[in-house]
């Protein structure tokens, strides 16, 4: 059997109940050790019902577990880079969810004080990118089969008005734009591969939640443009087409495609027209042995804090466009 991973889980959110840790569960080189919740019996429950063999009752006390290598932290925005901090003191290598923080000033703190622990991996957990589409989607990017690429639109919306979620709560980093226009952002740069010049945002703000949960914004990037819609009250949705100067490829269900099901792209140029179909696979189990690998091969994580960093540069300056009601310029 080859060596795995020990994993520890920070908090019994939601994502990391329903879908990260049974995605992991099934890895081949990642094993869930130990799960911690502010509250134990919620902790010993989950670990009961996920077949999880240790439970703590604070944050800490899994941290000071020496045989957790990795721990994974599905933490409201606002929490994420104390507790990457925390887990990399701790010695252990962090996968963090999305985004990895509030606003850029976070990420480049977080990303300097990396500098101190060399030896850990840090990731933040954009897990659209495990999929194996995008490979084929930037194959056929680089071989020219739409022309220039010149546009990426998405959309990435769905309803959600209860104020008790993290998503409605501002002082947690909850809003549209940090919960799922973080992707339209970070899938628009992995395409074109390059960052934009220039920002433009309209958002509307809910009058009694106070987040945004209406954004739609325009990028320019060197090569064009992208331009998405994402949202908390909105009709649950998530595609993206890329459009070239000769064609175009549909991408359904471009961040969170169904494990249980096959996925496919379209692709249609002025010669043909057709469909990739991929067959099922699970993005989150395919990320977490990503990350686990890389810790055991001591190679790069796949998707660096720099990114991670340039993707809230990004962000931010939509929010001060969104202010601004004006174009914001980007110098990276
Ligand atoms: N990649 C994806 O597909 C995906 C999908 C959804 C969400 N996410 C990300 O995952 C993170 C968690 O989202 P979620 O919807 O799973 O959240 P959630 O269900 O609300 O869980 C967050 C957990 O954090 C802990 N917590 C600690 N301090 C808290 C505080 N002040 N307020 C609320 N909870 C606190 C709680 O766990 P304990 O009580 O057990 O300590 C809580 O269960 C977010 O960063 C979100 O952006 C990613």
């Amino acid at each position: 059997m080859s060596k795995k991973i020990t994993w520890g889980v920070l908090s019994t959110a939601n994502i990391a109940v329903k879908k990260v840790i049974p995605a992991m569960q099934l890895g081949t080189y990642s094993e869930i050790k130990a799960i911690a919740s502010r509250n134990l019996e919620n902790a010993i429950e989950i670990a009961k019902d996920l077949n999880i063999g240790t439970a703590y009752g604070s944050y800490d006390e899994l941290l000071n577990d020496p045989t957790i290598e990795a721990v994974y932290i599905p933490l409201p925005n606002h929490l994420h880079v104390e507790w990457i901090l925390k887990a990399l003191k701790a010695g252990k290598h962090v996968l963090c969810e999305k985004p990895i923080g509030l606003n850029a000033k976070q990420a480049k703190q977080l990303l300097e004080q990396t500098q101190q622990y060399p030896k850990l991996k840090v990731m933040e957990g954009f897990m659209y990118r495990f999929h194996p589409r995008w490979n084929v989607v930037k194959e056929h990017i680089k071989k020219g089969t739409i022309g220039d690429l010149k546009n990426i639109h998405s959309t990435f919306t769905y309803y959600n008005v209860d104020p008790t979620n993290i998503r409605n709560k501002p002082e947690v980093g909850g809003g549209s734009l940090l919960d799922v226009g973080c992707y339209c952002v970070s899938l628009s740069r992995f395409l074109f591969e390059e960052e934009p010049i220039k920002v433009l945002a309209n958002i509307n703000y809910d009058p009694v939640l106070k987040t945004d949960y209406l954004v739609s914004a325009i990028l320019q990037f060197p090569k064009g443009t992208a331009t998405f819609t994402c949202s908390t009250q909105l009709l649950k949705r998530e595609y993206a087409e890329i459009i070239g100067t000769e064609g175009a490829i549909e991408i359904p269900h471009s961040f969170i495609p169904s494990k249980d099901d096959e996925s496919k792209i379209v692709i249609a140029n002025t010669s043909e027209h057709k469909e990739i179909v991929f067959k099922k696979c699970n993005q989150y189990t395919l990320q977490g042995d990503a990350f686990s690998l890389a810790i055991l091969n001591n190679t790069e994580v796949p998707t660096s804090l720099q990114d991670a960093l340039d993707n809230m540069i990004v962000i931010d300056q939509l929010f001060k466009s969104g202010k601004e009601q004006k174009w914001i310029e980007i110098n990276h």
